[in-house]
């Protein structure tokens, strides 16, 4: 399909997903506001209406609880087309939280970034806008690194698989398998919108209910939550988002003239770097891996989100080198004959990987944002552009997805993409990728 064309589908994607305020990812399948989805969203919102990419940064601050936190969903509307809904995530239970009814985890940190994004769309006019949700923006970084950081090593954890974006990564079976999680019945929507081959199991799902209900129990206290969670992980990508963050609020701060919030930025976004490169580097696997905090141990898998921390500029030049080395150009995660379209989401090579299965190896756009922006930070122009034409090559071929099979031969034979379709976050940032790169 023509670029203008598929520009203009992206554009009626974002319009009809858009609810007065902010816009839902998809519908039916995730009909309320998602955080990281909003930051992804707001980039490309950015390139054809400001004011409404304005609008869904302010919408998702509106859900930002006393302490900082900024949930994973905001409930603004009722939908009864999604599970779990409000009354499961039961926010009201702990004093922070706002009335407007939210979930009680997070996500993956892309705020900061997603303002900056939205300044230098917009040539650097909306100086307003930033003044105006700069100090929430700051107090999220603030809720982290004073909250989740209970070694202050720098790197904080995630409590929840939801919180890491990538929530049924083969990663998370470790965790599983030592869980004996209640069999809840489940009142799952999800599987009625799309196959459920394509998602989480049943069984995944009831280790997902049964932290929330652990939440619920000691009232989303962090505390306790530290102290007793049994899913307590540093994650190379939600930290990675969030190191980002300290960069984009450094750079926004200084034009502000907010000087002791970028010192105290620039504090947390040194020691994150140096803890990230000594505890998250793994060399014989030439990526960053993953921490597990309530185990003490490693757990060496490789997935897209090892590849996130180049979008920061966390890794040395020798770190990035045996990254690219190992992993692309006819690496891991490219094939040993280039046949595996960029990037699958989880290690190819693994028993593990499934390439229909949401997080499990599947294609992602989002993550392929953040790889392309890495990638030409450090200055791996050949893979930058390849990793760019295979997402250009997966839209214009499906249209707007949620994800996508990475094997080339396979995809040859496909009609459709995955997941859910007019995807907001996949519309946005093919706009994105299209007009600013
Ligand atoms: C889902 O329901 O699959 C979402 O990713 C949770 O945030």
């Amino acid at each position: 399909m023509k670029e203008n064309q598929l520009l203009l589908n992206a554009e009626s994607v974002l319009q009809n997903n858009w609810k007065n305020g902010f816009t839902i990812p998809c519908e039916g399948l995730y009909p309320f506001q998602w955080n990281w989805d909003s930051g992804f969203i707001a980039i490309g919102l950015a390139h054809i209406d400001l004011e409404r990419a304005k609008q869904e940064i302010k919408s998702l601050l509106l859900g930002q609880w006393k302490n900082g936190f900024i949930p994973h969903i905001l409930f603004h509307n009722k939908s009864d087309s999604y599970f779990p809904g409000p009354e499961v995530h039961a926010s009201h239970l702990n004093a922070h939280a706002p009335k407007l009814p939210t979930s009680g985890i997070t996500q993956p940190p892309v705020l900061g970034f997603a303002i900056e994004a939205i300044y230098d769309i917009s040539n650097e006019t909306e100086k307003t806008f930033v003044e105006e949700v700069y100090d929430q923006a700051f107090l999220l970084q603030q809720y982290f690194y004073t909250q989740r950081d209970p070694y202050d090593e720098g790197l904080v954890y995630i409590c929840h698989n939801w919180e890491s974006g990538t929530d049924n990564t083969p990663v998370w079976d470790l965790i599983w398998k030592d869980l004996d999680s209640p069999n809840y019945e489940l009142n799952r929507r999800d599987t009625q919108h799309v196959d459920a081959v394509n998602r989480p199991s049943n069984r995944e799902y009831q280790h997902y209910i049964h932290l929330i209900e652990l939440f619920k129990e000691w009232r989303y206290d962090d505390t306790l939550i530290a102290k007793n969670c049994p899913f307590l992980i540093q994650d190379p990508l939600f930290n990675a988002m969030l190191i980002k963050s300290n960069e984009s609020l450094v750079r926004l701060g200084k034009l502000l003239g907010k000087d002791k919030e970028v010192a105290q930025l620039s504090v947390w976004h040194q020691k994150a770097i140096t803890t990230f490169n000594s505890k998250l580097f793994n060399e014989d696997k030439g990526a960053y891996v993953y921490y597990d905090l309530r185990n003490r141990r490693t757990i060496d898998y490789v997935s897209s989100s090892s590849f996130a921390p180049l979008f920061a500029g966390i890794a040395t030049k020798a770190i990035a080198d045996s990254i690219i080395k190992t992993h692309f150009d006819r690496g891991i995660f490219s094939g040993k004959e280039n046949e595996l379209l960029l990037c699958a989401s989880f290690d190819p090579t693994s028993q593990d990987f499934d390439p229909k299965r949401y997080w499990r190896g599947p294609v992602w756009i989002n993550l392929n944002w953040i790889i392309y922006h890495g990638l030409k930070r450090y200055g791996f122009k050949r893979e930058a552009e390849q990793l760019k034409s295979d997402t250009l090559y997966l839209l214009e071929k499906f249209g707007f997805y949620e994800y996508f099979d990475p094997r080339k031969e396979v995809v040859e034979g496909l009609e459709i993409g995955y997941g859910g379709n007019n995807f907001s976050w996949s519309a946005a940032l093919y706009i994105d990728f299209i007009k600013r790169t």
